[in-house]
């Protein structure tokens, strides 16, 4: 029997989620945010899996993107941060990759370059075609991270859609600072500076909505999309949402829908029994305080788990709830299972998903760590094996 740990992708739950997205909006369209190896899920099999749900991939630079490409995916992808050197807007523009601008150098060397047309060799088997690139337009209305400025909106638009080499179709796009928190007025004063910096592009029925502006928009990532409905537009860009974990930390009527994608799992490899006094694991930080019955499984940080998990973050064995107790080990936790009734080597343990039945959230791992359930699944490691199921 090979080693226990190993984490399970559900792609009947991440295409239900994508539906979710959809649903929520049919008017617009949805771009998938698969950046960083797709939320840690496998971006390649994710993108498999959405293409016939999202009419774009969103990824955070080329080489995410070129994966993608290399792997046979011909659904348009977008580099949410635009290009990091010259050489690839050609790249680019070879791949059908479309960009964001996201300062004045980017559009620059975007408005600048020379585009070789030549004909395609060969050897580029997942070269596609050569139209004018596709252009998205970051304004920064507040995050103040990336993007032009509300005044500046106008006249890069009008500099880039004069440009010959850049599509008609230009998308205004921005991004939320605090949209998961459903209080936080600052979300509706960055859809006031967004609008402020398309005044003066005179946008027809844009006060309707923005879905209804004839210049497509895109503001909204997932908790935008399922909290903001103000903010939905020509496109919106989920990440987090697909993966199945609600960015909002209260229940949420349109999150609460979503279903867990990974589930992160393992065994128990030793089971001993241990006096009241006696202390567990690297650096003794737990001690017994009653006669205990430790379980030791088969998962470490070297797996992806957390190591500043504290004693007390909750595991499911065989479905029931138990805490882990002492450090976490490189390739080992150990669990406090004195008031389970059976346990027995081999026994399964969820470090978090799980079924509906039995379920625990990423999140409210994430919470217990003090980190966000983002950073729980991007950085699973490549010695964790993925098995994919439900597609
Ligand atoms: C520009 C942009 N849009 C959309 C997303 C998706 O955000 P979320 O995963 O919170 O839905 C991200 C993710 O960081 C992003 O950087």
């Amino acid at each position: 029997m090979s080693r226990p740990a190993k984490v399970l992708i559900d792609l009947g739950a991440l295409r239900h989620n994508c539906q979710l997205a959809n649903s929520l909006s049919p008017e617009s369209k949805t771009m998938a945010i698969i950046k960083a190896d797709a939320y840690g899920h496998g971006a390649i099999q994710v993108a498999q899996a959405l293409e016939d749900l999202a009419p774009a991939f969103g990824v955070a630079c080329i080489e995410e993107a070129l994966e993608l490409r290399e792997a046979g995916i011909q659904t348009p992808i977008h580099l949410l941060e635009g290009t990091f050197s010259k050489d690839e807007i050609q790249i680019a523009a070879n791949n059908n990759f479309s960009l964001a601008v996201v300062n004045h150098e980017q559009k620059k060397a975007l408005l600048n370059c020379q585009l070789d047309n030549s004909v395609q060799k060969p050897q580029d088997t997942f070269l596609l075609r050569k139209d004018p690139i596709k252009v998205w337009l970051h304004v920064d209305s507040g995050m103040h991270r990336l993007g032009v400025q509300p005044d500046e909106v106008a006249s890069s638009y009008q500099e880039l859609a004069a440009c010959s080499h850049i599509q008609d179709d230009i998308v205004i796009a921005t991004h939320f600072a605090c949209a998961d928190d459903l209080e936080n007025t600052f979300s509706t004063e960055q859809v006031r500076r967004f609008q402020q910096g398309l005044a003066a592009l005179d946008l027809q029925s844009f006060d309707e909505s923005l879905l209804s502006s004839h210049i497509p928009l895109s503001l909204a990532n997932s908790a935008a999309l399922l909290g903001w409905p103000e903010t939905r537009a020509a496109w919106n860009r989920p990440g987090i949402m697909l993966f199945g974990s609600s960015p909002f930390s209260a229940p949420h009527k349109e999150a609460d829908k979503l279903l867990p994608v990974m589930t992160f799992k393992s065994g128990v490899i030793a089971l001993r029994e241990i006096p009241p006094g006696e202390t567990v694991g690297y650096a003794a930080t737990w001690t017994a305080a009653r006669p205990s019955r430790i379980a030791t499984v088969a998962i470490g940080y070297g797996d992806g788990y957390p190591v500043h998990a504290p004693s007390g973050t909750p595991v499911l064995i065989n479905g029931h709830r138990c805490p882990m107790v002492g450090r976490v080990s490189m390739d080992m936790i150990t669990v406090d299972v004195t008031d389970l009734p059976d346990i027995s080597l081999g026994d399964e343990v969820i470090l978090w998903g799980g079924s509906l039945s039995a379920h625990l959230s990423v999140n409210e791992v994430a919470n217990c760590v003090g980190t966000i359930s983002y950073e729980l699944l991007t950085r699973m490691p490549r010695r964790t094996p993925r098995e994919y199921i439900g597609h």
